[in-house]
């Protein structure tokens, strides 16, 4: 049931008023003057105030001023016993729904509230459906943040649960892996590959000897120098962990780029000798990466190389088995001392970083 409240400092208007539009149907209160009428607003809710405008100390004009400043939705009409153009421009101005005059004719005074509460209840209604549907927006972005964040959790897990399992076979392999996918990532931002491409590197590089997992440990642990045949075993990786991977459902191409870690620029690398542009960017950055890690580590079969000979290995084949913008990226990090990545093959000072 709608509210009304009535403002009048006339008992009789009060009164008679009310008694109109109980009979209506509307539930009313009065107040004879705006102090009153402003602590019953207070507490009840009400969706509609008629107001005199002509009152001892405070005007109705004050009343709807103050009404509008609270509770912009309630609707106002207002009436007096001296209607002027100049009341009821004012009226309107400063937020009236309409304005009657007195004395007031019964069935206008229906007419309008009718109107004015409708508008209200049109208002309160636009309102509740703005709010349902910003409540819903809000719980449909948390519901999707939150199946995002579980999402990216389980892919992370299944990525280091897949990293870790080389360490079964091959300790150095593990730490490898992890720091070439963090320098890959490094370069991938020195030459401003778009964020998802270097968070693909990283991934990558996480897992890009995983198909050693496949060779025989004699192998793999084998201090001193490997026979030609062993090399030939230990290529094969490659093209395993490929076969590995190829199923995995990851928002990148982390099998093909695994597949091609090992070729390089010029044709000379394998499985496939492929060249140049054949060979996928991704790859080309993992490629540099990969042998900066591995010369500048300490290996089963010898003790780092140094990171100047290391260095000086990509200055020297840029652009010949080193893509050379990958290249000159690469070095450019060492130039300013950016690549924190442990050299020294400790796997545990070595994290994933996503
Ligand atoms: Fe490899």
């Amino acid at each position: 049931m709608a509210k009304v409240l009535i403002v009048d400092d006339e008992k009789s208007i009060r009164n008679t008023l009310a008694e109109f539009l109980r009979k209506e149907g509307y539930e009313v209160e009065t107040a004879e003057e705006v102090n009153q009428a402003l602590a019953l607003l207070r507490v009840t809710e009400f969706d509609l105030v008629i107001t005199d405008i002509v009152m001892p100390r405070i005007s109705g004009i004050e009343l709807l001023q103050q009404i509008r400043q609270s509770n912009p939705d309630i609707q106002v009409i207002i009436m007096t016993g001296e209607p002027t153009v100049d009341t009821a421009v004012k009226a309107v101005q400063v937020g009236a729904y309409d304005y009657i005059s007195k004395p007031i004719v019964k069935s206008m005074l229906i007419k309008v509230v009718k109107q004015a509460i409708h508008l209200k209840g049109v208002t309160d209604k636009k309102k509740l459906l703005e709010y349902k549907n910003h409540q819903y927006q809000k719980n449909l972005e948390q519901l999707v943040e939150e199946r995002t964040k579980a999402l990216h959790n389980s892919m992370q897990s299944t990525i280091m649960v897949l990293a870790s399992m080389v360490s079964l076979r091959d300790a150095y392999t593990a730490g490898h892996q992890m720091r070439v996918g963090n320098l890959a990532a490094a370069i991938g931002e020195e030459m401003d590959l778009a964020p998802s491409m270097v968070e693909g590197l990283r991934v990558t590089g996480y897992l890009h000897d995983i198909g050693k997992v496949t060779l025989p440990a004699e192998i793999l642990a084998k201090p001193g120098k490997i026979t030609k045949l062993e090399f030939e075993i230990i290529k094969t990786h490659a093209a395993q962990g490929y076969e590995i991977l190829k199923d995995l459902r990851l928002p990148w191409s982390v099998a093909e780029v695994i597949y091609q870690h090992h070729e390089r620029k010029d044709g000379s690398g394998y499985p496939d000798g492929l060249k140049n542009q054949e060979i996928m960017m991704e790859a080309r950055v993992l490629i540099v990466a990969d042998v900066v890690e591995a010369m500048s580590s300490h290996r089963p079969y010898r003790s780092s190389l140094g990171i100047e000979a290391t260095l000086k290995e990509i200055r020297e084949n840029s652009g010949i088995l080193y893509d050379s913008d990958v290249a000159e990226a690469c070095l450019r990090l060492f130039e300013r001392s950016e690549v924190d990545f442990v050299i020294s093959g400790d796997f545990a000072k070595t994290n994933f970083v996503f």
